[in-house]
């Protein structure tokens, strides 16, 4: 597989751990903050199901092969799944936001492999969906703020 596909699948592997993890919190969170929460991780789970299809199709349009298994998922992810409870609302964010840095470092990386490739396709979409990530990147950090 090309390089630009593998990084590809980098990114459809991460969304798919954050489809999961998303879940988890907006399951699990409670407390003060458990109607604003509750309903962010079900607007960043479901943006992550449109990245996570988007992201696999364009595997296939470049003549990859997106993961068939939760076990290659979890070979291929850079991200940790987490099996535990954050303590409080804060952790929740900062662990979300975590994940989301290490996207937009990591997919920066497949976006210079594109480029290099002059696969302006995988360029436009890339760019498209860092530009959402940062962005709710920013809500995090702002939901953080004292
Ligand atoms: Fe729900």
């Amino acid at each position: 597989m090309s390089t630009v596909a593998e990084g590809l699948n980098g990114l459809t592997a991460d969304a798919m751990v954050l489809y999961q993890k998303l879940h988890h919190y907006h399951w699990n969170i409670s407390g003060d903050e458990f109607f604003s929460l509750h309903a962010k991780f079900e607007e960043l789970y479901d943006l992550f199901a449109v990245v996570l299809d988007d992201v696999a199709e364009r595997v296939l349009t470049i003549g990859g092969t997106p993961p068939r298994t939760l076990a290659e998922v979890l070979e291929t992810t850079s991200l940790q799944e987490d099996p535990g409870m954050p303590e409080d609302d804060e952790d929740f964010v900062q662990n979300i936001l975590n994940d989301f840095d290490a996207v937009l470092k990591s997919t920066l990386a497949v976006v210079e492999a594109a480029e290099a490739a002059n696969d302006r396709g995988t360029v436009a979409l890339l760019d498209d969906i860092r530009g959402q990530i940062e962005k709710q990147a920013w809500m995090l950090k702002a939901y953080l703020a004292d």
